[in-house]
């Protein structure tokens, strides 16, 4: 692996990660109207799973040389619901686009640990995105 490209990778994504956080913790506060209690357990479950994914990243970061950023990737706040889902979803599966990506950069073999924990968390982005599209219809 270039390991310098996947640490801006692994930062960028660390990015990503907190922006979820965040972003899904105020949307669970500011979701009112029908359905709403459905949504905002989900969007408080969900952000704990991105607080865990940012912690996997600052490991891997961290063990492979590098500095965990603190930066947050930008947030989109949201009029309702049905557009607080709508954006959440594409985060989702810009989140999926971008772990395939990585895994893509890394060898399964010789990365081993790095690919193990990347696919990991792509599977709970694969979810993630499966549970606020479900929600839409
Ligand atoms: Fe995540
Ligand atoms: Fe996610």
């Amino acid at each position: 692996m270039d390991k310098q490209k996947v640490l801006k990778e692994l930062n960028h994504a660390l990015t990503t990660e907190y922006q979820a956080v965040i972003q899904y913790l105020t949307h669970a506060t500011i979701a009112k109207g029908i359905d709403s209690d459905a949504v905002i357990s989900l969007l408080k479950h969900i952000a704990e799973e991105e607080m865990k994914h940012a912690e996997i990243l600052r490991e891997r970061i961290f063990w492979l040389g590098g500095t965990p950023t603190m930066d947050v990737d930008e947030r989109t706040l949201v009029k309702d619901i049905k557009q607080m889902l709508k954006v959440n979803a594409k985060a989702e599966e810009d989140a999926i686009k971008m772990y395939k990506g990585i895994l893509k950069m890394l060898n399964h073999i010789e990365d081993i640990e790095i690919y193990e924990a990347i696919e990991e968390i792509l599977e709970d982005e694969i979810e993630h995105w499966e549970e606020f599209t479900r929600l839409q219809d």
